[in-house]
């Protein structure tokens, strides 16, 4: 038999309980790094996965750009296999595959991220666009690159494509006519 002042007790306990996950669910509601803002400002990188960088890419990267770097034109994915090497030909180039919102904003750290990158452009999805004379990215430019925020994906895409076209350079990235 539970007495009176007892349920009480309990009653009370759980009201305490309900209050406290409604707290916390707030606080965690407000540690979302300015919620106003779009999901390519701002976000914070998760950290290390301690995967080499063909596993990361299947994890972080092939959802969207699919394993071998397709893309996917219908959701505005573009082409990267045999392309996207052709982005360090152009002014801007070197910096926009670090600040793109996919790469700067996935789960991997500066270094995975550097390597992530080095493997991409000397691998199969750079494929045929492969830079002759590569510098790899190193964890340091990385980490300067990936918190300049890129406001305008866009515009300083297209701005990069109008770049490769001033210099005869064939657009084959699945998605510009
Ligand atoms: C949620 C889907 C998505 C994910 C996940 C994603 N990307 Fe992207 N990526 C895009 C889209 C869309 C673009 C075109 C630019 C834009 O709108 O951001 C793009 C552009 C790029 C570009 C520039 C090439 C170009 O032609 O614009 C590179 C490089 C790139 N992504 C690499 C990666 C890597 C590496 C990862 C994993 C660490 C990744 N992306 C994860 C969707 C994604």
């Amino acid at each position: 038999m539970v007495s009176r002042t007892e349920r009480g007790r309990r009653g009370g306990a759980a009201l305490a309980a309900l209050l406290l996950a409604a707290l916390t669910g707030t606080a965690q509601a407000r540690s979302i790094p300015q919620p106003g803002l779009p999901p390519s400002v701002g976000a914070t990188p998760a950290g290390a996965t301690g995967y080499r960088p063909a596993v990361n890419y299947q994890l972080q990267c092939a959802g969207c750009h699919l394993g071998d770097g397709r893309g996917a034109h219908a959701s505005l994915v573009p082409k990267m296999k045999d392309f996207v090497g052709r982005f360090l030909d152009v002014d801007g180039g070197r910096e926009f595959l670090v600040r793109v919102p996919g790469v700067a904003q996935s789960g991997l750290s500066d270094a995975e991220l550097a390597e992530l990158l080095n493997w991409l452009l000397t691998g199969d999805i750079a494929g045929a666009s492969r830079p002759q004379a590569f510098v790899p990215y190193t964890t340091e430019e990385v980490a300067r690159q990936r918190h300049e925020p890129l406001i305008d994906v866009f515009r300083t895409r297209a701005g990069l494509i109008a770049a490769m076209r001033a210099r005869g350079i064939a657009i084959d990235d699945g998605s510009t006519p």
